[in-house]
């Protein structure tokens, strides 16, 4: 069961830096770190991770032998509670109306057999209160922060139910929400257009050249939004 046991902190600096001490001092399966601010929220990439205190949901949860599409479920898990409406832009941000409303990130030492998910959504954030940089591209569900604890019961229900789908469930779910499909994107590496994911979440794109290859998260950061 995920959730349990559960540390919630008001501030910290980043519950998924708490939770990989956690796991390493030999927390449990679903162990759950919470905060209600973070101070050094940390994103893919290398990125920081902002948002008001008490407006966002900031959880980091434990994994033992964590599954290899591990990002993949945690996005349809993510994208199914934040509503209908919510695509997935590859591999994991959750985007509504075009806006960025959840982060996810997947950290860990799969040979160890655990992993870190860190999860960032912004339930209550008001927009126009974010650094200048985010204010463009960030996103929320314009919830009001009592939502916040409702909406973890509700994202661990659906985390446990993505878990439980055989591996091409769980892609088509991940497709019947993809953000990017027949978009133009760029890359460090080149561009090309989007045509969806394949077996093991790599992104498929078709050169301009003719052709195609494939993208991997961890190596690829994109440049372009799709048109919406
Ligand atoms: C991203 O989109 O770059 C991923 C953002 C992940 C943010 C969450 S908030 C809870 C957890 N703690 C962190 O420091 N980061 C993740």
């Amino acid at each position: 069961m995920l959730g349990a046991p559960r540390l919630h902190l008001r501030e910290i600096d980043s519950t998924s830096d708490r939770a990989r001490d956690l796991a390493l001092a030999g927390a449990p399966h679903g162990a759950l770190v919470t905060a209600t601010a973070q101070s050094a929220g940390r994103g893919r990439q290398g990125r920081v991770w902002t948002a008001q205190p008490g407006a966002a949901l900031s959880m980091s949860v434990v994994l033992r032998d964590p599954p290899p599409l591990l990002p993949l479920i945690a996005a349809v898990a993510v994208a199914e509670s934040c509503g209908e409406d919510a695509v997935i832009k590859w591999p994991n941000d959750v985007l509504v109306g075009g806006r960025k409303v959840a982060g996810i990130l997947a950290e860990g030492r799969p040979h160890e057999g655990w992993a870190v998910l860190g999860i960032g959504v912004n339930v209550a954030v008001d927009v126009d209160g974010l650094p200048e940089e985010l204010r463009e591209k960030a996103g929320s569900l314009g919830r009001t922060p009592a939502e916040i604890e409702p909406f973890l019961s509700s994202l661990l229900g659906a985390l446990e139910r993505a878990f439980a789908l055989g591996a091409d469930d769980l892609l088509n779910a991940w497709r019947a929400r993809d953000a990017l499909l027949g978009s133009e994107i760029s890359w460090t590496g080149g561009t090309g257009v989007a045509r969806g994911i394949d077996g093991e979440g790599r992104l498929i794109v078709e050169l301009p050249g003719g052709g195609r290859t494939t993208l991997n998260a961890g190596e690829v950061h994109l440049g372009r939004l799709p048109a919406t």
